[in-house]
């Protein structure tokens, strides 16, 4: 091989080379990474204020709305979906697809009807399947997945807190019956209650076995799950890196880390940073600091009075047996992680977590409070599964795969506050008013639809005028 001579450059023209070659740095305006700057949890350890809430949630709502790239770790070539990390048997003909996903860009463009936070059109449903099996489905035919249309996240941190609030009352119910048991050496009928909600009961004895075949509802370990419209899912965090990873393939380092599969690049895309635990608690503290929706006042007269007319219908159908007006709540800290995340996220009292008080918020002084202090928190759910379809009424029971062992025709309350800003309707979004899904509601809600089906067509309208109030607002 011939030496070459080197000719040496200019001084100038050295720096200007070099910098002229260097990649786009985070921060750049010409970088294509959507993350820029990833949170670092360790800012943000302990009681936060409102200052450093602030920052938290604004990081947060930047990652809720950022179109994630292959240079911040889009994809997943060898791990499905799945929520326990699951790795492929091969690469995957196209990354993309609206079945097995990759199915979008980012958490907002699908939860953006009416605002960023909200619901989405059925051009957005969700093809959920558990993932387990090693090769994808390139169909939306039911046998393969479940579909679903996504709901709105107003409220949630409310919605969160009552849900731990409720498994801690239901798991004492449990410990104080096994101690009674003990003490009497009888077995004992526990009925199960929580704010209101009527979980069906346990018969516990003496030995501590625990007889749990007349629970109704809610999990066999008692934890309220109170998101998807299954009821299947227990907090914020756990959903977050759940769609992290089944929409995007952004691997969260809290579930797909070194840790747990024993490696940093588990979904072998060549990237091993790219969910840090900081960027989950972001994204948590932004969606549990949404204001939640609230009722607006008719803009006339005829509306108000129809309105007023369809409130009272609604108690008098048993529709607020489910649709609850509101359940209580205690207290307004907001632990991240919470005290239920157990499993592929985050847990209380391993590393730093961070409590924030949900009463730094502006909405929080608009909440209502009982005599004794408990704000009331107008959800209109109970955070309970019903059977929601039967025989004659079918439409609901549409899904062919049971999810998480909860029977396929059994559904969580959906909560009604932002109704009105969140069509379609029902949990596969194939429904485009109010008044077909109510009149989709069969099983353990076929009394209550029978007597809104008796009512004259005028009746009914009344109902939807009130149901029309319940607004997200922007
Ligand atoms: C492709 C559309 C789509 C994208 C993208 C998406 N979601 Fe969702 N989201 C849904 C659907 C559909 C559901 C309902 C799922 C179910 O019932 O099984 C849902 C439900 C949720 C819930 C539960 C809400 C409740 O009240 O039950 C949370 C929390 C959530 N999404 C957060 C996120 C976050 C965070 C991201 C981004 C990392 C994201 N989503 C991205 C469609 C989407
Ligand atoms: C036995 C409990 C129960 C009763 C009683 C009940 N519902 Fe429901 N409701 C549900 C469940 C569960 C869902 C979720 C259905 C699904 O999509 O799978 C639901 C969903 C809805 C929805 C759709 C919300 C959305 O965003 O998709 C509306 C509206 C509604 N109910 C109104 C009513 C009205 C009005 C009544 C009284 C006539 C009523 N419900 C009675 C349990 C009940």
């Amino acid at each position: 091989m011939k030496s070459r001579s080197i000719i040496p450059l200019p001084h100038y023209l050295i720096i200007a080379i070099t910098l002229s070659s260097l990649p786009a740095a985070a921060g750049d305006p010409w970088s294509e990474s959507a993350i820029q700057d990833h949170v670092n949890q360790q800012d943000y350890l302990g009681t936060l204020d409102k200052h450093t809430l602030l920052a938290l949630m604004e990081a947060g709502e930047h990652l809720f709305d950022a179109r994630f790239t292959v240079e911040d770790g889009v994809g997943r070539p060898m791990a499905t979906q799945a929520i326990i990390p699951t790795k492929r048997k091969r690469v995957p003909r196209t990354e993309f697809s609206r079945t097995a996903g990759l199915d979008a860009n980012a958490c907002s463009s699908c939860h953006n009807v009416p605002v960023i936070g909200g619901a989405g059109d059925f051009s957005a449903n969700v093809f959920v399947s558990e993932g387990f099996q090693h090769t994808d489905f390139d169909s939306t035919d039911p046998q393969f997945s479940n579909e679903r249309n996504t709901n709105h996240l107003f409220g949630a941190g409310l919605i969160e807190l009552l849900a731990r609030e409720m498994s801690r009352d239901l798991m004492l119910l449990r410990t104080q019956a096994l101690q009674l048991a003990q003490e009497t050496q009888a077995s004992i009928t526990q009925p199960l209650q929580s704010k209101g909600v009527s979980f069906g009961s346990l018969i516990v004895h003496a030995d501590g076995r625990v007889d749990t075949q007349h629970i109704d509802g809610v999990d066999h370990d008692l934890v309220i799950r109170p998101f998807s419209h299954k009821g299947v899912m227990t907090s914020l965090r756990q959903f977050t890196v759940n769609a992290l990873n089944h929409h995007h393939g952004m691997q969260a380092n809290e579930r797909f880390g070194a840790r747990w599969t024993g490696t940093d690049d588990f979904d072998e895309d060549g990237n091993t940073r790219e969910i840090t635990d900081g960027d989950v608690s972001a994204l948590v503290a932004w969606q549990a600091t949404l204001p939640p929706p609230v009722a607006s006042p008719p803009v006339n007269a005829r509306w108000a009075e129809a309105a007023k007319a369809g409130e009272k219908q609604f108690d008098a159908l048993g529709c607020a047996d489910c649709h609850k007006r509101y359940l209580p709540l205690t207290s307004l800290m907001f632990d991240d992680p919470g005290p239920m995340d157990a499993a592929g996220t985050l847990r209380q009292g391993e590393s730093g977590g961070s409590t924030y008080d949900l009463a730094l918020l502006d909405w929080a002084s608009t909440l209502e409070r009982l005599d004794n202090g408990d704000i009331k928190v107008p959800l209109f759910g109970d955070l309970k599964r019903h059977v929601i379809a039967d025989q004659q009424v079918a439409v609901l029971g549409n899904e062919l795969l049971s999810q998480r062992f909860v029977e396929r025709n059994v559904f969580m309350t959906t909560e009604l506050w932002g109704v009105a800003s969140t069509a379609p309707y029902g949990h596969r979004g194939q429904l485009t008013t109010l008044r077909e899904v109510i009149n989709a509601h069969g099983g353990d809600a076929r009394d209550a639809r029978d007597g809104w089906k008796s009512l004259s067509r005028q009746e009914q309208d009344e109902l939807i005028a009130w149901l029309k109030t319940m607004v997200i607002q922007p």
